[in-house]
């Protein structure tokens, strides 16, 4: 039964299916849709969109709260249901779809697309479809695993779909701290100065006039796909706990650290792993993204709290879920534009530690853009986090593609993070600490300790030519892509790895 997850009587006569609710999106809407890192987007109305999109085309534009799960990105990419899409997603059909010119992809801090809504910089909301585990006697909705960007969208939508999922448990009413920051000219500080302040409701408050259909479901949340720490996390997680330990030995930090944010991905989650084994303690996340480390790192008794926009687990961990109340104390769900504020950020003093695709000699990061041309899922809150923390860590492994790339690089071909946002760069060989130092003593501390030894020479004949030109930052502008033109020629950056006849079939 689903009657009593919705307190206002008046509202029953609303339930519709999700075809009928699919009606109410029209070619050119806008629709802001709830879902952050494959949790708690709505499922059943963008389906029946995708289905009918078959024989009735309908093109939109997609604003969430950043990647979907059950593949709806790649469903309604694919038939064509999108047509723009904005903050972040992460899925190999959409971002094909991309690439190929095919969606127009506005890739935004997570923090800044409500701003941007609100102000009328971008939108109007046509359409707002938000899952929700309960609808309270007002119309407030209760959203299930993320909140993201839910809360505004359903304050600006002409029209609110709100998706019932009686599968989650109910136990997830009461997680959630909905704070809508207060209009300009006359903006308020954020009442966050911990992770566990609560500066908001329980439940997003909405027009009930407003709510046009509810459509009820049951499907679960897909699964996360990170894969288990490895050799090589595990000494990224090494090198960084160790350095963590210099710095509260040098009096900088207690031996609870500061709050923690991890990025998403296999390494990042791979790396929280590491404060198992670690001599911290009470530790706390100020995050966005609550991975199966988070829950880990409980169990442990390492980790007294945590503040993010949603959990995401993997299915080896999905249990987390039905045994909330255990955990319920010590979690809260906020909007993004509060998990990722800057001013929150910088109030706290977090260790923000996220991930590169490819660093350079000087501390520029890439975390989008394979090759500098292909995006990969997007900068997600990586930006957010990076400007404003304490201290800003970006690990990454020191080559991909089985040896092929280096993941330090002469010069970036995309930059997410300039050099003045890194603070550390941490491969599995190593950590080099950028904070005071200058362009050019910067390449030969990243080249001794985070570049893998198969590219240690490649990488220190290109800034010894580059010291002979000068500059603050040297550089040889007419090879400082020779790595990556290796790479597209002959599949890899190395030499030694190269194949001749891939040369040969680009050349054709
Ligand atoms: N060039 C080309 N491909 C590269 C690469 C490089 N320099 N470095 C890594 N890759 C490839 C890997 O081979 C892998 O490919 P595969 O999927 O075909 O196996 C893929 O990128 C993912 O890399 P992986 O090593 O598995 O790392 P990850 O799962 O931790 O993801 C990012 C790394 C950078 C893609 C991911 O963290 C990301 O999207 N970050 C940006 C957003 C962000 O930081 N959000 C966090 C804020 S909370």
């Amino acid at each position: 039964m689903y009657l009593d997850r919705i307190k206002n009587p008046s509202l029953w006569a609303k339930v519709v299916s999700a075809e009928s609710a699919a009606q109410l999106i029209k070619d050119g809407m806008t629709v802001g849709m709830s879902g952050f890192t494959r949790a708690g987007e709505a499922k059943a109305v963008p389906m029946a969109l995708a289905e009918r999109a078959r024989h009735d085309p309908v093109g939109i534009t997609l604003i969430t709260g950043a990647s979907l799960g059950n593949d709806l990105d790649r469903t309604l990419g694919e038939a064509g249901v999108i047509k723009r899409r904005m903050p972040f997603q992460a899925d190999p059909g959409l971002r094909k779809l991309i690439n190929d010119g095919k969606v127009m992809f506005v890739d935004q801090h997570l923090s800044e697309t409500v701003e941007m809504l609100r102000s009328g910089q971008i939108g109007p909301v046509d359409v707002a479809i938000v899952e929700a585990v309960a609808i309270k006697e007002n119309g407030e909705i209760v959203p299930t695993t993320s909140v993201g960007n839910s809360a505004t969208f359903a304050l600006l939508a002409k029209q609110i779909i709100v998706e019932l999922n009686i599968g989650h448990s109910a136990s997830l009413e009461g997680l959630h701290d909905i704070y809508i920051p207060t209009r300009r000219p006359y903006r308020e500080p954020i009442p966050v100065t911990s992770p566990q302040s609560r500066a908001g409701l329980p439940f997003i408050p909405v027009d009930i006039s407003r709510i046009a259909a509810i459509v009820i479901t049951d499907r679960p949340d897909s699964c996360a796909s990170v894969t288990d720490p490895d050799e090589g996390t595990a000494a990224i997680a090494s090198h960084l706990t160790e350095f963590l330990g210099h710095e509260v030995n040098k009096g900088r930090m207690p031996l609870s650290l500061a709050p923690l944010q991890a990025g998403i991905g296999s390494i990042a989650n791979a790396v929280m792993h590491g404060f198992i084994d670690s001599r911290f303690n009470n530790l706390s996340m100020y995050s966005e993204v609550l991975q199966d480390s988070t829950f880990d790192l409980f169990d442990s008794g390492k980790l007294t709290f945590a503040s993010g926009s949603s959990i995401t687990l993997s299915q080896a961990k999905m249990d987390v879920l039905k045994n909330l109340e255990r955990y319920k104390s010590r979690l809260i769900l906020r909007p993004q534009e509060i998990s990722n504020h800057p001013e929150v950020i910088r109030r706290l003093g977090l260790i923000a530690i996220n991930t590169a695709l490819e660093a350079d000699l000087y501390g520029n990061v890439n975390s989008t853009h394979v090759s500098g041309t292909h995006m990969m899922n997007g900068v997600g809150g990586s930006g957010d986090f990076a400007r404003n923390a304490y201290l800003s860590v970006f690990v990454t492994k020191s080559t991909a593609k089985d040896g092929r790339i280096s993941s330090i690089v002469p010069m970036v071909t995309h930059v997410d993070h300039c050099e003045h946002d890194v603070d550390l760069i941490v491969t599995e060989h190593g950590l080099a600490d950028l904070r005071g130092l200058a362009p050019r003593e910067r390449a030969p501390l990243i080249i001794e300790n985070c570049v893998d030894p198969s590219y240690r020479t490649l990488l220190s004949d290109y800034f010894k030519d580059a010291l002979k030109l000068g500059g603050q930052t040297p550089h040889v502008l007419d090879k400082a892509f020779f790595m990556h033109a290796a790479y597209r020629d002959t599949g890899s950056m190395l030499p030694q790895l190269a194949k001749p006849k891939a040369k040969a079939a680009v050349a054709a």
